[in-house]
């Protein structure tokens, strides 16, 4: 079926398309319902994003101490930048971010960029407006963005590969080391991050079917990054429960999401 179905929808082909529906043909879904679809609202508390915001501040705040610093981690910095970013669009509903998310979007892009181009000053000054992000207001209401423009999809991945070696580890711990103080909050942080780029990767859903040749459809990606949103909520609600065996099997589930992208979308290049 031809990707701009949408576009070319008339009330006669509406009725027709609902009758496909109702028999269980498929429409592929475009990147603007991937969107739409995504709530944000309930996607992790309000306090405990401001704690991932936090981290990443210190994080921002280490990689531009010096120059030389910088140059390092010059990368790290524009990937975290993006992070960020995804961070306070994905808790843009939440009471915290309601009259910040859209100054902080902006500022966290505008560092990612500077990042890249190994700009020093530009980034600290950039980091330094971020970490005063308690003091941050704007009287409209926060805009959504588009996080599949915004965001690099080489960039996300990145992102996502740091992140999941830390949830990794997390399915090794004993209970002991799960009851060690801050522990549990620490993992809990990790899943809520992980959580975050879900929907950057739904915001990524393309646009049109580059894959409909290979018998495959953008409805892929948007299903697997749905059942990796899925599976990363569950594993923030284990990390906060202490359970070690939830945990392990959200992992798995999210694991299988990933690969089941992969096995569509990924092209190698090693
Ligand atoms: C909806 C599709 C999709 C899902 C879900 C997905 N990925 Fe990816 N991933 C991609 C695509 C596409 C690329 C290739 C990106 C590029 O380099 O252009 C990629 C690349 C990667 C890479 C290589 C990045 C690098 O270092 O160059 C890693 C690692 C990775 N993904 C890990 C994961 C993990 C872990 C998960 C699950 C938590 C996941 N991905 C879920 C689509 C997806």
């Amino acid at each position: 079926m031809a990707p701009s179905i949408r576009s070319r929808l008339v009330p006669g082909l509406a009725a027709v398309l609902m009758l496909a529906l109702v028999i269980g043909l498929s429409v592929p879904a475009d990147a603007e319902d991937a969107r739409n679809g995504a709530k944000t609202g309930n996607l992790m508390p309000g306090p405990e994003l401001v704690r991932n915001l936090e981290l990443s501040i210190k994080f921002m705040q280490s990689a531009t101490r010096s120059a030389s610093e910088f140059n390092q981690k010059a990368k790290a910095l524009e990937n975290e930048a993006y992070a960020f970013a995804i961070l306070v669009q994905a808790g843009r509903d939440t009471d915290e971010m309601a009259r910040k998310a859209g100054p902080l979007t902006e500022t966290a892009l505008a560092l990612a960029a500077v990042a890249k181009k190994k700009n020093y000053n530009d980034a600290k000054n950039l980091v330094a407006a971020l970490a005063d992000f308690k003091k941050v207001e704007s009287d409209s209401t926060p805009p959504e963005v588009n996080l599949g423009k915004a965001v690099p999809i080489r960039n996300l991945m990145e992102v996502v590969r740091d992140v999941d070696q830390e949830l990794k580890k997390a399915t090794r711990l004993t209970a002991a080391s799960w009851n060690q103080r801050g522990k549990a909050d620490e993992i809990t942080n990790h899943a809520n991050r992980m959580t975050a780029l879900c929907l950057a990767m739904l915001h990524h859903t393309p646009e049109t079917d580059p894959d409909a040749k290979k018998g495959q459809t953008s409805k892929i990606w948007r299903e697997t990054s749905q059942e990796t949103l899925d599976a990363c909520l569950e594993l923030a609600k284990a990390a906060r429960a202490k359970n070690s065996a939830e945990f392990k099997k959200a992992y798995m589930a999210m694991d299988k999401a990933c690969t089941r992208c992969h096995d569509v979308y990924r092209v190698e290049e090693d």
